[in-house]
């Protein structure tokens, strides 16, 4: 499915993105796998079977973005697939919000996707350019991270949801620039996802988003990873500028 591409995954080291590198490195690619806690990266990439280089930084950082994607043109010299994943959460009500709170959200969820597919730009639309002169089209594709939280709100992550929310309209505007280069930019919201992100939710909070899934438990990293895995291969070549909702079936609202 993947063979001779080259992917960046962000957020890699675990949970939904460690899985997503996984599945991308079983159909063939060659994954740049980034994230901030270098150790777990290493150890991550050294479990899946295939083609992994690690990029180790704190995306929020100046120029490391910049130097994810030249870590991944080093190493293979193309870009075809880039999931922006990481994140975590820091969750207050919010009239005890404060506003490094707040902006470290905007910050992880919302500049550095921004940032990323900045830095990746050239290696996208370039090519394509080429490819279309020669009559041929190259699907590349950019799935975004976001959550129900971000399309629905969320009490208790006011912060988290302005960025998740935020980063849908980049995926959206991104879909219109980037449609004449052949990039699909989707993003995909999950609901509840077992990972140590939702395990640091208070039970009783767990328990109520737990019992509104319709079908009745929280999902995978492998659930989750096939959603990305789809938005990523040539399956979803004609969808573009959605966001794909992954819950299990959440039955509150406000409607996504
Ligand atoms: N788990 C859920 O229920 C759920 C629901 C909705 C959305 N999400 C989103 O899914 C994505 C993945 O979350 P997860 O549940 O797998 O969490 P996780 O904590 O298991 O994994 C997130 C990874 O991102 C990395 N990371 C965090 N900040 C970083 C930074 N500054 N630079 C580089 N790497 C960084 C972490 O080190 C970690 O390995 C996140 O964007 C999260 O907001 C998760």
């Amino acid at each position: 499915m993947f063979e001779g591409k080259t992917a960046i995954v962000t957020g890699g080291a675990r949970g939904i993105g460690a899985a997503t590198a996984e599945l991308l490195a079983s159909g063939g690619a060659r994954v740049v796998l980034s994230d901030v806690d270098a150790d777990a990266a290493r150890a991550t990439a050294a479990s899946i079977d295939g083609e992994v280089t690690v990029h180790a930084g704190d995306l929020t950082r100046d120029g490391e973005p910049e130097a994810l994607v030249a870590t991944a043109i080093d190493a293979f010299g193309r870009l075809d697939v880039v999931v922006n994943n990481a994140g975590y959460t820091r969750d207050a009500p919010l009239h005890k919000l404060d506003d490094d709170a707040f902006q470290a959200m905007l910050d992880i969820h919302t500049v550095v996707p921004f940032r990323v597919l900045r830095a990746a730009a050239p290696h996208l639309r370039e090519p394509a350019k080429r490819e279309r002169a020669e009559g041929r089209e190259v699907m590349r594709k950019v799935v975004n991270v976001s959550s129900g939280a971000g399309t629905m709100g969320n009490a208790g992550q006011a912060n988290y949801a302005a960025a998740k929310a935020g980063v849908v309209g980049l995926t959206k505007t991104l879909a219109k620039e980037w449609g004449r280069f052949s990039v699909n930019v989707n993003a995909v919201a999950f609901g509840l996802i077992e990972t140590r992100l939702s395990a640091a939710i208070p039970e009783q909070a767990r328990a109520g988003l737990a019992s509104a899934v319709s079908l009745g438990r929280p999902g995978t990293v492998q659930e989750a990873a096939s959603a990305i895995g789809f938005l990523c291969s040539p399956w979803s070549d004609y969808v573009t500028g959605q966001v794909l909702n992954v819950n299990g079936g959440i039955q509150f609202g406000m409607a996504a």
